[in-house]
């Protein structure tokens, strides 16, 4: 699997803010979108284009637009509902699937609690988002959830990542790529990323 982190100065100046203490939830939750809305402008950058013509003031010229894949983005819940909207705004006409997972918060292990999937599931390329990869149990989760249920194409994003956590994603699920906007130092005691963000669902709800 390809693990891309992202160096893009606009989206490591708002990761800044976004990890501050002192940024309260309104502010918390349009830093996760816009940060969400950079990333996909990159996670598209290989979406395949099909040519047409188009009439311009001036003559009849070729030019691209996109090919239609069908795009799906599945936000883990409760956290990754804050990316949906920030990708939504430049593939707007993906469809959301939602998978709920919370982490036991002794034994660190996932439970899964709520899975609802667009319908041709086999014909989409997925798009898992999870503001945090922490020992990475819930996105290892995730992908295994959609795939059962037959996705083929998947690529997992998120904000923050501990390497412990990259390292037991990619093994698990080799074929795929996985797009970071920050890694990070590692996990604490209480499996919980360091620096980090503190809790990304408390934060952005409470
Ligand atoms: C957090 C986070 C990830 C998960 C990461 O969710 O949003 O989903 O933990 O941890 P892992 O990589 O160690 O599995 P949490 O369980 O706190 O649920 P929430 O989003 O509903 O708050």
């Amino acid at each position: 699997a390809k693990v891309h982190v992202f160096d893009h100065p606009l989206i490591q100046h708002k990761l800044t803010h976004i990890r501050d203490i002192n940024t309260g939830t309104k502010e918390f939750r349009e830093l996760v979108d816009e940060v969400a809305t950079l990333m996909a402008y990159e996670i598209t950058r290989d979406l395949p284009l099909q040519e047409v013509e188009v009439e311009t003031p001036v003559q009849t010229a070729k030019s691209n637009v996109l090919a239609g894949k069908k795009i799906g983005i599945v936000p883990i819940l409760r956290a990754g509902i804050g990316m949906v909207e920030g990708i939504l705004n430049l593939i707007p006409a993906a469809k959301v699937g939602h998978i709920g997972l919370f982490r036991d918060p002794e034994t660190l292990q996932p439970h899964e609690y709520f899975v609802k999937l667009p319908s041709d599931v086999s014909e989409r390329e997925f798009i898992v988002v999870d503001p945090m990869l922490a020992t990475g149990g819930t996105a290892v989760e995730a992908v295994n959830s959609l795939k059962k249920r037959g996705a083929t194409n998947i690529k997992f994003m998120c904000l923050i990542a501990a390497p412990e956590g990259v390292k037991v994603f990619t093994d698990a699920h080799p074929d795929v790529d996985v797009f970071i906007a920050a890694m990070d130092e590692k996990l604490n005691d209480h499996g919980y990323i360091v620096p980090g963000l503190g809790d990304a669902g408390d934060r952005l709800f409470g």
